[in-house]
Formats: structure tokens, sequence, C-alpha cells
């Protein structure tokens, strides 16, 4: 599977959603998800990302990230149109922390 991981957390650009062929995104207030029960790992959405917050979760420490994805996936509902990005999405870009500062 793929995973969302830290930096679409405040960013949330969107363009992964129009690409994903089984609409396996799923929209939090501040971040995306991916179901990984339902991501059949064909990739294309890796190189959309504007953050480059989409990763294999063959890379090492995506535990975290598979878990994450889970969770949420269940809770939110589906994404598959692009929409705007958060406001300040620019400044949001790369920082670091987002996960302990918006998740707990
Ligand atoms: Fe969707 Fe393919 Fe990305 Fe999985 S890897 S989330 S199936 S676009
Ligand atoms: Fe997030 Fe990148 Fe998609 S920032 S919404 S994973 S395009």
């Amino acid at each position: 599977t793929y995973v969302v991981t830290e930096n679409c957390i405040m960013c949330k650009y969107t363009d992964c959603v129009e690409v994903c062929p089984v609409d396996c995104f799923y929209e939090g207030e501040n971040t995306l998800v991916i179901h990984p029960d339902e991501c059949i790992d064909c990739g294309v959405c890796e190189p959309e990302c504007p953050a480059d917050a989409i990763r294999p979760d063959t890379e090492p420490g995506m535990e975290t990230w598979v878990e994450f994805n889970r969770k949420y996936a269940e809770l939110w509902p589906v994404i598959t149109r692009k929409k705007d990005p958060m406001p300040g999405y620019q400044e949001m870009d790369g920082q670091a922390g987002k996960l302990e500062k918006y998740f707990s």
C-alpha cells in the first residue's frame, strides 16, 4: 500500500485524489489518508503530490503511517475531487512536527 505522511498535514493539495483509480483517499480537516486495504499499489498518486507526502509502505519507518492511514480512513469521508489547498499551505509545506502539533 501507499500511505499519506506528515507533510500533507495543513497543506492538503489534493492533486492525489484525482488520479486514484479506486478512490481510496479519505479526507479529514487537516490531512488526507489512504485506506491501506483498498489501495491497489498502482503508485500513480506518488508523483502527483507537490508536498512529496505519499510514500510506499515498503520504505523504512512507515509502520506508524500505515496505522495512521488505516485509523482515519475508517472514520473520514472519501474524497475524489481536487479542491483548493488549505489556507497558508505554502508556509506549512515542509514544516517539521506537524503530526505532534495537530494530532495529539
Ligand atoms: Fe490510489 Fe494507486 Fe495511490 Fe493506491 S497507489 S492510493 S490505488 S493512486
Ligand atoms: Fe496531501 Fe499531497 Fe494529496 S499534500 S492531499 S497527499 S497531493
